[in-house]
């Protein structure tokens, strides 16, 4: 493949409607972005329907600004990349038949992207990381710990069993009336608190598992929270919360990561390289402490810039590079799919 072919990412799959284009030698030409925060901040979380229509609304404004931004025509393109799964179905459709649409009108090849895999990849995008590497997948609908041994080909090993870590963030910052998304106020507020103010769980840590689970923290929060009644409001007791909070997940990520790391260099496979992707991966203490804790197991981590952690629609043009190239494209027959896990990736045969 050429390095001066260029794909048209498309992304809709949650709350950003985001258009890119980007060009095999990792080159981004624009990448428009809207952010629906604004219609969704009301309701103190992301209403489907609203997104849905939101996307519908911008979703061509952004393509038009993207070709007019890079300066290239539609036969210029080498590919169309949409995100199909796994979100909103509502948004994803919308994502999806437009990117389907823009391939037939303009006959060019179209990728369905699992947008899980379009942030696995960033790291290759950002770094030119080589295969394998270890994934922790920390956003509002995950968190997952995944052997990377090639496109397509993911081992899950292991997962939340009850809420995601952003959805963690996200509650914590509700129930201090922060509003949404609660990850960067939650952060910002952490800074100026006492970590070691408030004994918090730290759920599953120890345990011969890379599974994860956050609603016991959450609850422990929310008690804390009672039981403190309104000086649960005061700025200095909200600081301490927040830094107690983000502590105990830290311990958490840290704790699993190292099983995970441990796992990988006894199976031998060249794992040294501990990437760390999704919105939650834009939490600088977080990756403070993941990078601390990678260097301690000889591994390295990589960690994408802020803007490429949380949703974007460059990460899915990437993904449509990287599997253009090894040719597993896809026909007008892909369906979005609301639920779709890593593993279920066909790999390249
Ligand atoms: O990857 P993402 O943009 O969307 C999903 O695919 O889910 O992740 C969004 C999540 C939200 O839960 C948000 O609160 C969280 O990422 N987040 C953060 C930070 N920035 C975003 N969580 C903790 N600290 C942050 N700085
Ligand atoms: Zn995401």
């Amino acid at each position: 493949m050429r390095g001066d072919a260029i794909v048209l990412g498309i992304e809709t799959s949650c709350d950003e409607t985001a258009v890119a284009l980007v060009r095999a030698d990792r080159r981004v030409l624009s990448a428009p972005l809207f952010s629906q925060l604004a219609e969704h901040a009301p309701y103190g979380g992301v209403v489907p329907e609203i997104a849905a229509r939101a996307h519908v609304e911008k979703l061509d404004q952004l393509v038009s600004q993207a070709m007019a931004e890079a300066g290239i025509g539609f036969r210029d393109l080498a590919a169309v990349a949409a995100t199909a799964g796994p979100g909103l179905i509502g948004g994803l459709m919308v994502g999806l038949l437009t990117g389907k649409t823009l391939a037939l009108v303009h006959q060019l090849p179209l990728v369905a992207v699992n947008h899980l895999e379009a942030h696995a990849l960033t790291a290759r995008l950002i770094a030119g990381t080589n295969f394998p590497y270890l994934l922790l997948l920390v956003s509002g609908g995950h968190c997952q710990l995944v052997a990377v041994e090639g496109v397509g080909r993911y081992r899950l090993l292991g997962t939340t069993i009850d809420d995601s870590i952003g959805e963690a963030f996200d509650k914590v910052a509700k129930m201090l009336g922060l509003g949404y998304p609660g990850g960067p106020a939650v952060e910002r507020l952490a800074r100026e608190g006492d970590p070691g103010r408030f004994d918090l769980p730290r759920p599953l840590h120890g345990a011969d598992t890379c599974d994860f689970s956050f609603s016991g923290l959450k609850t422990a929060v929310r008690h804390r929270i009672l039981d403190l009644g309104p000086t649960a409001a005061e700025p200095a007791i909200m600081a301490d919360l927040c830094a107690s909070f983000q502590a105990a997940a830290g311990d958490v990520l840290v704790d699993r990561s190292v099983r995970a790391m441990r796992r990988l260099r006894a199976g031998g496979g060249g794992y040294r390289v501990l990437v760390v992707a999704g919105g939650v991966a834009a939490n600088l203490y977080l990756r403070g402490r993941l990078e601390q804790v990678a260097g301690t197991h000889g591994f390295t981590l990589e960690a994408p810039p802020l803007a490429l952690c949380t949703d974007n629609a460059i990460m899915v043009a990437w993904t449509g590079i990287e599997r253009l190239r090894l040719g597993l494209v896809d026909d007008q027959t892909v369906a979005a799919r609301a639920r779709w896990p890593l593993e279920e990736l066909a790999p390249p045969v």
